[in-house]
């Protein structure tokens, strides 16, 4: 076994292993974890099924609604241009994760690789930040579905109350029960198995890609190559914002975000960064993988391919069907279609947004499940959360917990502010995996690596700044509370994971000794 991973308790090795908050967990140990009988997931998917899972999880709110936003407020037509800059900083933290994904194949992403590679206390942190990801991320797309549905009701003759409607367009407040209801239906569906649920994700996914090359294709037909001038809009002057609106980039530079011209690009692709969030999810279906080092590299990048390259032609289409100037924000694909004389094709659209989200929703809850059992594997979280069922090879307690909370968060928070809180909460693990994957290539050479980042240390450096430089560009609220998110989980670990840590206990037991603190 490797040295750097052997706790020796001799107190004179320079290899030994930090205790404390840094203590790390070796790999060789979580991947043993994955193997005890009563906490083993099931091994049933393959690499096609990931990449099923990435684009399942990927498109959705961002190409079907911020596509609108990012064109005509910031990029026009150059808005493909955003997907491309945007996809390229996912492809980077993506090279990242694989090589993780493919080194440390076990449930819980990039929580799982910060333990292995930083420590315990930081491995906490993104587990508790990945909650902003995975949980708050669901809940915010689950109330966009919930839109997309009342919007075909509506086209039916059907309007819900308000107050079971998610509230009026006068602003007043109603419980949302549509979108509350679609998080304890996907919940059934992932406690009854992994198989289940993927079946049910193909054909989701199956729909929504074919809403997305129906767009393309048919929208073709459609383009008007006047719309297409000016491509890159010439950049405009934006006033500076004040309070919780202004992004940190200003309140700490006095830079303030671009508005059209080259610069509008890369504003842009903070905005739809949200389209690409996702990816990194088909890492959390690593114990859950057939052949996980070969088939994890493939899902992960496979997806994010795929998703690029529709993102990239859906908005060239859509940009070219309505000048950018009159793109709508809410629903700018299926009122490009409307605005060209075509509004069968805007319904179509709509089921597929609906179709989409509804994957979107469950992949994002599913990969929510694995982190939260991987935490309570590790005893950071109680215990019982890692039970499997018997039947069903599923942590279903786990799932069964956040399904409800989840569903009542939906239900209840208008989460249209919140949702910069999932960019800044999902940028923050990619910083850290990119960070992880220099550490780990230091302290554990030795271990087999089937994925290999290319370019280490260029390749995680120039992620993380990347994924920085998108934090900085959000809001000072956004900022501010995702500092209080993570005071909280910082209290919450010292109130609990610390002392009931598995990994601590073993370690504690091992008595004093003189590393590295
Ligand atoms: N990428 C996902 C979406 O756009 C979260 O909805």
């Amino acid at each position: 076994m490797a040295t750097a991973s052997s706790p020796t308790g001799d107190g004179s090795s320079r290899n030994t292993p930090p205790r404390g908050l840094l203590r790390t967990k070796p790999v060789e140990q979580s991947i043993a974890d994955t193997e005890e009988p009563e906490h083993a997931l099931r091994k049933s998917l393959s690499a096609l099924d990931l990449v099923v899972f990435g684009v399942g999880v990927v498109i959705g709110t961002g190409i079907f609604v911020l596509t609108g936003t990012a064109a005509k407020d910031y990029a026009g037509p150059a808005v493909a241009l955003s997907f491309a800059a945007a996809g390229i900083v996912c492809a980077l933290a993506a090279l990242c994760y694989a090589e993780f994904a493919s080194t440390v194949p076990v449930a819980g992403s990039a929580y799982t690789f910060s333990y292995a590679s930083i420590g315990e206390l930081p491995a906490w942190i993104i587990g508790w930040d990945l909650i902003l990801e995975l949980a708050l991320g669901a809940a915010v797309v689950s109330v966009g579905w919930s839109g997309y549905v009342q919007s075909l009701l509506n086209s039916a003759g059907v309007t819900l109350p308000a107050a079971i409607g998610g509230g009026g367009s006068d602003g007043s407040w109603g419980f949302n029960l549509p979108a509350a209801l679609l998080v304890l239906v996907l919940t059934g569906v992932l406690m009854a198995g992994m198989k289940l649920s993927a079946r049910v994700t193909s054909i989701i996914v199956g729909i929504k890609v074919a809403v997305v090359l129906l767009v393309i294709v048919a929208g073709a037909f459609f383009i008007n190559g006047a719309n297409y001038h000016p491509f890159i809009p010439p950049s405009q002057h934006t006033p500076g914002k004040s309070g919780g609106t202004t992004p940190l980039v200003q309140a700490l530079f006095g830079f303030t975000p671009s508005t059209f011209g080259v610069m509008g690009i890369f504003t842009a692709a903070a905005v739809v960064f949200f389209a690409f969030i996702g990816f990194d999810i088909v890492a959390t279906a690593a114990e859950e993988t057939r052949n996980p080092q070969r088939d994890l590299p493939r899902g992960i990048l496979g997806s994010l391919a795929i998703c690029t390259v529709l993102y990239m032609l859906v908005s060239v289409v859509v940009t070219g069907m309505q000048h950018y100037t009159s793109l709508s924000t809410d629903a700018p694909l299926a009122d490009a279609f409307k605005a060209v004389g075509q509004p069968v094709f805007a319904d179509l659209i709509s089921v597929g947004a609906v179709a989409g989200l509804t994957s979107v929703t469950m992949i994002l809850l599913l990969g929510q499940s694995r982190v939260f059992f991987a935490m309570s594997r590790d005893g950071l979280l109680p215990r019982t959360f890692a039970d499997i069922h018997p039947r069903f090879g599923t942590p279903w307690k786990t799932t069964l917990l956040l399904g409800a909370v989840v569903a009542a968060v939906a239900g209840v928070i208008p989460l249209r502010e919140l949702s910069e809180l999932v960019n800044i909460g999902t940028l923050f693990a990619f910083v850290v995996v990119s960070v992880g994957v220099v550490v780990l290539r230091r302290t554990r050479p030795d271990l087999p690596r089937s994925f290999r980042t290319p370019a280490v240390p260029l390749v995680p450096v120039l992620s993380v700044l990347a994924c920085v430089w998108l934090m900085i560009n959000l809001p000072l609220a956004t900022w501010w509370r995702f500092g209080i998110w993570m005071v909280l989980g910082i209290v919450l670990y010292a109130g609990y994971g610390r002392s009931h840590s598995r990994l601590g206990r073993t370690t504690d037991a091992l008595g004093p000794r003189s590393g590295r603190e």
